[in-house]
C-alpha cells in the first residue's frame, strides 16, 4: 500500500495540503515518493515554484502522447519528484474520452515504477478520468474532511463515488477518512467527528489535522510545514499521521505485497463514471431546486 490518491470532490478540505506535507515527511524518512499533480489547478505545482512552459511537459502528455512518467518529473526543493500539472489538463476527458485506455493510463504508467516506491496523488476534484484514473491506480485513498458545514455532504457524495467503481471493480477501495482544519472551539468541529466516525468507524483517521496557522503559511515560501515550523502542531499532526497510516498497513513502504486485483479500468467503468455524474447532477439540480424553493418561501 504505497499508491494513495488524495480525493475528495469538494475544494478547499485539504487535499494538496495532505499532500504536500505527507510526501515532505515520506521523503525526510528517505523514501523517495514520487507525487502526481492531477488537479487542473495545479496549486500544488506551483507551490512548488515549478512552472511548466507547455502541457506536454506536464502530467497531460501522458493522456496526449504517452510520455513516461520518468520524462515528466521534475525535482523539488522539499526533496522529492513532481509530475506537474498544467491547466490543460482539464480538457483531457473532452479530447481523449473515457474509455478504459484512458481511464487505466496512469495505473499502466505507474506500473512501469519501483513497485516499492511511494506514490502520492493529488486527485482532480472533478469527477473524471483524472479523479477516477487515479483511484484506478491508488491502493488506497484518503479523503480529506474539513470540518465545516458541507462536510458531511462531500463525504456522503464520495462514498457514492466509490461505490460506483466498486461496481465495476469487483472489490472495496481501501479508505482513510482525514478530518481536517479541525478546532476544538467551534461545536461543529465536533458534530462532524461525531458524524463521520459513527458513519465510517475504523475507516475514519484517529488522528486529527487541527487548523493550524503555520500549515496555512508554508505554502507561501514553498515549504511543507515540517521546514516551515517543525515545532507547529499541524507538524505534529501529520508526523501522527504517518505514523497512524503505516502502523495499521495502510501505507507501507518496505514493498507492496498487497496488491488490487485489478489495475486497469475494467469493462462498465465509463458506463458508471456517466451513469454516477448523472446521478450526481440530478442531486445537485434537485439540492439547487430545493433551495430556490425555500427561498421563494422564504422571501
Ligand atoms: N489544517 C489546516 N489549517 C489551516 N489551514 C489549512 C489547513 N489545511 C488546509 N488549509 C488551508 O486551506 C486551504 C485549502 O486547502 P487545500 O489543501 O488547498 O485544499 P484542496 O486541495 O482540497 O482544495 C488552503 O489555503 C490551505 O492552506
Ligand atoms: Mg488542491
Amino acid at each position: 500500500m504505497a499508491r494513495i490518491a488524495v480525493f475528495n470532490q469538494k475544494g478547499g478540505v485539504g487535499k494538496t495540503t495532505t499532500t504536500l506535507n505527507l510526501a515532505g515527511l515520506l521523503a525526510r524518512r528517505g523514501a523517495d515518493p514520487l507525487v502526481i499533480d492531477l488537479d487542473p489547478q495545479a496549486h500544488l505545482t506551483s507551490v512548488c515554484g515549478i512552472t511548466v512552459p507547455r502541457a506536454e511537459a506536464s502530467i497531460y502528455g501522458l493522456y496526449a502522447h504517452g510520455a513516461p512518467l520518468a520524462s515528466l518529473t521534475c525535482g523539488t526543493r522539499n526533496g522529492w519528484k513532481l509530475v506537474p500539472s498544467h491547466i490543460e489538463l482539464s480538457k483531457v476527458d473532452s479530447q481523449f474520452g473515457k474509455g478504459p485506455a484512458v481511464l487505466g493510463r496512469l495505473a499502466a504508467a505507474l506500473e512501469r515504477e519501483p513497485a516499492e516506491r511511494p506514490v502520492l496523488m493529488d486527485a482532480c476534484p472533478m469527477l473524471g478520468v483524472l479523479s477516477l484514473g487515479s483511484v484506478f491506480a491508488a491502493d488506497g485513498v484518503i479523503i480529506p474532511i474539513s470540518t465545516d458545514y458541507l462536510a458531511m455532504k462531500g463525504a456522503l457524495q464520495m462514498e457514492r463515488t466509490l461505490k460506483a467503481l466498486e461496481q465495476v471493480l469487483k472489490r472495496r477501495v481501501p479508505r482513510r477518512y482525514l478530518i481536517t482544519r479541525y478546532d476544538p472551539r467551534r461545536r461543529m468541529s465536533a458534530d462532524i467527528e461525531r458524524q463521520l466516525r459513527a458513519r465510517y468507524g475504523d475507516e475514519v483517521c484517529a488522528t486529527r489535522i487541527a487548523e493550524n496557522v503555520s500549515i496555512a503559511e508554508s505554502p507561501a515560501s514553498s515549504q511543507d510545514v515540517f521546514e516551515h515550523a517543525p515545532a507547529s502542531r499541524g507538524a505534529r499532526d501529520y508526523t501522527e499521521l504517518l505514523d497512524e497510516l503505516m502502523a495499521g498497513g495502510f501505507i507501507r513502504l518496505a514493498g507492496r505485497e498487497v496488491r488490487p486485483a485489478v489495475r486497469t479500468a475494467p469493462p462498465g467503468a465509463r458506463t458508471a463514471l456517466v451513469a454516477e455524474k448523472e446521478a450526481q447532477a440530478r442531486r445537485g439540480n434537485a439540492a439547487g431546486l430545493k433551495l430556490v424553493a425555500m427561498r421563494r418561501i422564504g422571501s
